[in-house]
């Protein structure tokens, strides 16, 4: 069960700022006390570069890095945790895969396939990659905020090498059927990728059952610290793929015309890597498990339910006002996005004087914006919430809300 009064108490942020709303956990999540603690144990207690030295405090903080590792493979059901490798975030990670994976596998005529709802950094690294290869950029359709299956049918075919979907999304809160969406894409020979940004710290996710080929995520995004990313990949891809940077840690030889490449994952990990917040997102997973990635998933669909509903009432009274997403609260994520007449940096705007932080704007998906005709209103106002937020906050969002329009309406 999740206690988010309880759950309040572990994050500083709340106690500094004890009248803050904080409505934007899709851009980032705040951070237990935990997190924060561990980033000061690393520094004060064994901080030292990892993989290099002999001495005690390195191997302290190699083993803790890579437990972090093992706690990311076990938390998304790997079956190594060698198929885990950090990156600085999920962009870097679909960059990874678009530059190792993408420009060396993919030629002329093939096709890469993403859909209308995707993020600027599931599209544009594919986008490169085509520009490089002569490959084919086609959008799957999005229909009633939903992908539109009997259209992803359509355009997958032989030619197909990649497909490249989010979990859910960062606008339209969406839950895509992905298991549906790998097999299908499995059956004509191609390789997915999944966006999993949005869905990694609120549903309960397992690699080997989904057979996927690629994951990405961000720490930042489930209470862990920034500057880490997650690519899952399996084995025998990663094994089989180029270094996506050289140098330090990612060879385990060199002669003076040969090198000779590390083992996973730290092949893909050149350099000295973000070792405390590496160290640190380890904690954030602790604190996810603890409180049960189902009862998180579940906790969610309430607060996305309430707000359905307070919306409801919200839009009989002002007509003005769309929600750009399910009206059904099991298909979706606690992610609203609200399109207004008024520009919604103004609300925006206007919600932070009363501590009420929401993102506002495109979203990072111009296309979704373009593809859906909501572009000319300046994007939408996005409320997206998380295990801290509560049912008298959404009262107090809409309560507040309600007296902005009424100011435009005067
Ligand atoms: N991708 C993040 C968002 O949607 C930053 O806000």
């Amino acid at each position: 069960m999740i206690n988010p009064k309880e759950i309040r108490k572990n994050f500083p942020i709340f106690e500094n700022n004890p009248n803050l709303i904080y409505f934007d956990n899709t851009a980032t999540t705040q951070k237990p006390r935990q997190v924060i603690e561990k980033i000061k144990e690393v520094y004060e207690k064994y901080y030292a570069n990892i993989h290099r030295g002999v001495y005690k405090i390195s191997e302290i903080s190699s083993e803790e890095y890579e437990n972090s590792h093992k706690l990311v493979a076990d938390f998304i059901k790997c079956k190594d945790w060698r198929e885990i490798i950090f990156t600085r975030n999920t962009t870097e990670s679909i960059n990874l895969v678009s530059y190792s994976y993408g420009l060396n596998n993919i030629k002329k005529d093939d096709k890469i396939l993403v859909s209308y709802m995707e993020h600027s950094s599931n599209l544009l690294p594919w986008r490169f990659v085509c520009k490089k290869t002569g490959a084919k950029l086609e959008y799957i359709n999005v229909k009633n905020y939903r992908l539109d299956l009997d259209d992803f049918e359509r355009k997958i075919d032989e030619k197909t090498k990649i497909v490249s979907i989010t979990h859910v999304s960062n606008v339209l809160g969406t839950i895509n059927p992905i298991e549906e969406i790998i097999k299908i894409a499995h059956e004509k020979g191609a390789l997915v990728l999944i966006d999993a940004a949005q869905s990694s710290g609120h549903l309960p996710i397992d690699v080997k059952k989904l057979d996927v080929d690629f994951l990405v995520f961000s720490s930042h995004k489930m209470l862990g610290p920034s500057g880490i990313g997650v690519l899952y990949g399996k084995e025998e891809l990663l094994e089989n793929m180029e270094p996506f940077l050289w140098g330090g840690d990612m060879i385990k030889d060199i002669d003076f015309d040969k090198e000779y490449l590390n083992d996973l994952p730290w092949k893909f990990e050149a350099g000295t890597p973000n070792i405390v917040d590496g160290i640190a997102f380890g904690e954030a997973i602790k604190y996810l498990n603890r409180l049960g990635m189902e009862n998180i998933e579940k906790y969610e669909q309430e607060l996305t339910k309430y707000f359905l509903e307070r919306f409801e009432e919200f839009s009989n009274k002002y007509k003005y006002v769309m929600l750009m997403g399910l009206n059904d609260y099991k298909d979706r994520e606690a992610i609203f996005s609200l399109v207004f007449k008024i520009n919604p940096h103004i609300i925006g705007k206007m919600l932070d004087s009363y501590n009420i932080t929401v993102r506002t704007g495109y979203h990072c998906c111009y296309v979704l914006f373009r593809h859906l005709d909501l572009y000319k209103y300046g994007g939408s106002v996005r409320a997206s919430l998380y295990i801290y937020n509560t049912k008298e906050e959404i009262d107090l969002f809409f309560e507040k809300l309600e007296e902005i329009v009424k100011r435009f309406k005067e």
